[in-house]
């Protein structure tokens, strides 16, 4: 384990390295994006510099791509690996159903289709990211640029129907310019506090022209691996 962690990375690395050993050799394996799934990357790199380890890996943004060529592993496209035996990724909550708000590092759109595309998909995550209900996390809607204003009017009026308990969205920011995602899309965030119904949310929102997906992970995640600031480790 590195030194010098504090809490926090602790409990993130003690997940990801737990969800690093569930990868065996010749698997094709899906390689999240954040902070969390960074640590993967890295235990995952060791393995394929200390043991030989040889997976087809697909990475699910351009910052875990680079991290991944950087310590060693060789990426590939979805395309090319076409299916996948298992995604590790970090989440933003996860609540007793294991359905998930992800996109806080804005990559919940290749982070999406890539756990689709899995056999099984695991989450990696320090313990404060556990709620009972999903939604004190801003839920990250990724909308086209084209239009977006008009989007943004279409998803504020649906979010009057949802059952929820705020209806605010905001832009999301780079500095003084919007952010900008991988598929150079943008980000609306939705501050709904709770979010009653997270099925159905994901459903409205998806059906509105103009976004392109949005961050509610609803029976996609497998497991949950949870990591603690004393380097307990818990799976549900
Ligand atoms: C990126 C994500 C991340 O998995 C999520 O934001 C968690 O990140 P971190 O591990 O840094 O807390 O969905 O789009």
């Amino acid at each position: 384990m590195p030194t010098d962690l504090s809490p926090i990375e602790k409990a993130k690395f003690v997940a990801a390295k737990r969800a690093s050993q569930l990868v065996e050799d010749g698997m094709r394996v899906g390689l999240g994006t954040g902070s969390t799934a960074a640590w993967l990357v890295r235990c995952l790199g060791e393995r394929v510099r200390d043991e030989g380890l040889q997976i087809t890996a697909v990475p699910t943004s351009i910052r875990t791509a680079e991290l991944a060529r950087e310590v060693g592993i060789e990426v590939v496209t979805l395309d090319q690996a076409k299916w996948l035996d298992l995604t590790i990724d970090g989440a933003d909550e996860f609540d007793p159903q294991l359905g998930l708000i992800k996109g806080g590092g804005g990559a919940l759109l290749q982070e999406k289709i890539v756990a689709t595309a899995s056999d099984t998909m695991v989450v990696i995550a320090d313990a404060g990211k556990e709620v009972a209900t999903l939604g004190a996390f801003p839920l990250p809607v990724e909308v086209i640029p084209f239009g977006f204003q008009t989007t943004r009017a279409l998803v504020e009026e649906t979010l009057g129907s949802m059952d929820v308990l705020g209806r605010e969205t905001a832009l999301r920011m780079d500095g003084d310019a919007p952010f900008v995602t991988d598929e150079g899309n943008r980000i609306l965030d939705l501050h709904l506090k709770r979010i009653g119904n997270a099925r159905q949310t994901a459903l409205a929102l998806n059906q509105i022209p103009g976004v392109v997906e949005n961050g509610l992970f609803i029976d996609i995640c497998d497991r949950v691996i949870i990591g603690y600031g004393d380097g307990r480790i818990e799976m549900r």
